[in-house]
């Protein structure tokens, strides 16, 4: 049986020059889709898939972040004292449990493997799962957990997959894939923001990974690829041609909330998904006279 995931990295060093002026002071995980912030929909995703300890990677001015994920006491008092007992619970079970989550920093923005790298010695040798929380993942059960499904059945490497157009490609890791087996595919290839018309396949890298703690190793010595970074993707490259590396096709929606585009789509979308403002949602939507 594959050894268990109980550790998720979470990167959130970046920063959010596409939401200037909002990311000026915020730090762009905090932006709420609908009432949550986006950081917080891989947390609770990570945690329904069973992970118990969450990694998170960050950097200067992200100390809101680690606040959030923190007991209020004031809030919490104040709640209670006024009868909104449902809520201060609610909070309450959102927070991660004691001793459930770290934090380490990434001092200098060297690329996405190069922050997985900076967990390193949180993670220790044990598999770990990967989330950028940029991505919104709407899917019943979460990516994370299908994810998981497929790892107790093949094991080794996993990452998730969907489908975007031509024209998107050069924004992602692109996959080229193998065989199927079980729920998930091999992967034979992957490219880092492949140059127009060189992606291997329409498959991108939606941006949810289970990792061998090897690939650590790698990281350490990674040359630096795409946008003069040290490339996650690059890493998993290498890592494929020595051990079984598969990909899942994500069975949900991927919003891609590092985009205007992607933000304000989750917003739409999910908002139709809410019960306080569904109703409204909808009615503004047909009102519209496009
Ligand atoms: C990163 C990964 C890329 C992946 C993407 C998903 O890129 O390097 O492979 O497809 O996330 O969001 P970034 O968005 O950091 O440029």
């Amino acid at each position: 049986m594959a050894q268990p995931v109980r550790k998720a990295v979470i990167p959130v060093a970046g920063l959010g020059t596409r939401f200037l002026p909002a990311t000026k002071t915020l730090p762009k995980e905090m932006l709420p889709v609908v009432d949550r912030p986006v950081v917080q929909y891989c947390v609770d995703e990570a945690f329904e898939a069973g992970i118990e300890h969450v990694v998170f990677v960050t950097g200067r001015g992200k100390v809101l972040i680690e606040d959030h994920f923190d007991y209020q006491y004031e809030l919490d008092a104040t709640l209670r004292e006024r009868g909104k007992t449902a809520a201060a619970e609610t909070l309450d079970a959102q927070t991660p449990g004691a001793g459930r989550i770290s934090f380490t920093r990434q001092q200098k923005p060297l690329g996405l493997g190069h922050a997985v790298w900076c967990a390193r010695d949180i993670v220790g040798d044990d598999p770990f799962a990967v989330l950028l929380p940029d991505m919104v993942m709407d899917g019943e059960p979460g990516c994370l957990k299908q994810m998981m499904d497929a790892y107790d059945d093949v094991g080794g490497n996993i990452i998730s997959v969907q489908e975007t157009t031509p024209d998107l490609a050069h924004k992602y890791g692109i996959v080229a894939t193998g065989a199927q087996k079980g729920a998930a595919f091999e992967i034979t290839g992957m490219v880092e923001k492949p140059a127009p018309g060189t992606a291997p396949s329409n498959l991108y890298i939606n941006g949810r990974y289970i990792l061998q703690p090897r690939i650590m190793d790698i990281l350490s010595t990674q040359a630096t690829g795409a946008g003069g970074e040290i490339q996650l993707t690059d890493a998993m490259l290498t890592m494929l041609k020595s051990e079984p590396f598969f990909g899942v096709s994500f069975n949900g929606r991927t919003f891609d909330c590092g985009s205007k585009f992607g933000f304000l789509e989750a917003n739409i979308l999910l908002a139709l998904k809410h019960e306080d403002v569904r109703e409204e949602v909808a009615g503004l939507l047909k009102s519209l006279d496009l």
